[in-house]
């Protein structure tokens, strides 16, 4: 059920309100050159566990528009233009908290503590053994996957929106308490998200500790740049700034090798098409059914730089991913087979989104070896996303 209750805050933030929680994408709009045109919206979305549960909607008012909510920090719809100013939403999602709460591949989702897979649910750190729920087991090996069973995908943020001259954002914060899913130390985190006004999803993270643990936040958005409806999105254009990659086992756990991408399905330095080798004979491309592999990102990690950029051909929507992080996840959308309905009644067949997480590497806290992922007390995470939003021509 869906209640306008944003008066208050809207009015505060002097922006408009409409009462419009999930527009039809696809709508040509005019794009005004005035800042003041940014709106932040508020409509009651649910409850989860007894808390209320909110969708926003931020536009930047130059042709960027998304609906977030604070289950999860999940992106519910991200809509942009293509090369004629024409509208559509080019994430997969749900139009109800309902079926968020149903169960769902980490549709939109932030992700926490640990993105992606830790071996076997266990790690050592600081001598002494830690386990998690394995909820995940690729190739029949059992493994914890994204923050646990109930990681920060499926908790309630404290929300905020923002207001800046040339940006309107979200601060979204969470506490995730001593032991949580098997973790140690109590664990405060801040997210923003942020839409600027050239077209930039900005995402910034920080989190503090009390006690060592490892932390790895990414951000889960499934991508199509033809709309979210648009089917296969192999014909998308891709590019990732890497010349190395972590192979993995059966279970999709890092060897701990970083192996040239240079011959094989893995290279992607030009730009190439998403399917154009992506049933190659090729073992590592039969362990994930497809791209399902962390790149080792080229220059330093620290720095925000070029990671990738796809491009949709039929459209001419360009995006660019740009990260501090060391790795990128691209993940294909194997395991997407048509179960999910999503927004509009869309079943997501296979392959009809992908995923482009920037990370630490798969199993870092069993990879001395590998960039650390162990946040200490006194310590501040931080790490810095950008997704931006351009159009090429014909
Ligand atoms: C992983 C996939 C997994 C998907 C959804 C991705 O980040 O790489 O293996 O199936 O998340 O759970």
């Amino acid at each position: 059920m869906q209640r306008n209750v944003t008066t208050a805050i809207a009015t505060a933030l002097g922006c408009l309100v409409a009462a419009n929680p999930l527009p039809a994408a696809d709508t040509p709009r005019a794009h005004s050159e005035d800042a003041s045109a940014m709106t932040i919206e508020r409509v009651s979305w649910g409850t989860v566990d007894g808390h209320p549960v909110d969708l926003y909607t931020l536009d930047n008012g130059r042709g960027l528009r998304m609906k977030v909510t604070n289950y999860g920090g999940i992106v519910v719809a991200l809509e942009c233009p293509d090369r004629d100013g024409r509208m559509a939403d080019v994430v997969l999602g749900f139009d109800r908290l309902e079926d968020y709460l149903a169960g769902h591949p980490y549709f939109g989702a932030l992700i926490g503590r640990y993105g992606n897979r830790i071996a076997a649910g266990r790690f050592v750190l600081d001598e002494r053994e830690y386990r998690l729920a394995t909820n995940n087991a690729p190739g029949g090996r059992p493994c914890a996957l994204h923050g646990g069973l109930k990681g920060f995908d499926k908790v309630v943020w404290r929300a905020e929106p923002l207001r800046e001259p040339d940006r309107i954002g979200l601060r979204l914060r969470h506490t995730s308490p001593d032991g949580d899913e098997g973790y140690p130390g109590r664990l405060d985190v801040t997210v923003h998200y942020w839409l600027t006004t050239d077209n930039t999803w900005r995402i910034t993270y920080e989190a503090t500790t009390d006690r060592p643990t490892p932390v790895n936040l990414t951000q889960h958005s499934y991508f199509n740049l033809a709309g979210h409806a648009s089917g296969p999105i192999l014909g998308h254009v891709l590019q990732i700034h890497a010349d190395r990659f972590t192979p993995v086992d059966a279970g999709l756990i890092p060897t701990g090798e970083l192996r040239p991408v240079d011959g094989t399905p893995m290279d992607f330095r030009r730009p190439t098409p998403i399917g154009a080798r992506i049933d190659a004979d090729d073992e590592q491309i039969r362990f994930g059914g497809g791209y399902d592999h962390n790149w080792v990102l080229n220059g330093p990690a620290g720095t925000l730089r070029l990671a990738a950029v796809v491009e949709e051909p039929t459209t001419g929507r360009r995006m660019e991913v740009w990260t501090t992080e060391p790795g990128l996840q691209f993940y294909s959308g194997n395991f997407l087979d048509g179960s999910n309905i999503g927004k509009g009644r869309t079943p997501y067949g296979h392959r009809t989104g992908f995923c482009l997480e920037t990370q630490h590497f798969p199993d870092s806290p069993n990879h001395p070896e590998f960039p650390s992922t162990i946040l200490r007390p006194g310590e501040v995470y931080r790490s810095q996303t950008e997704y931006r939003f351009r159009t090429v021509g014909p």
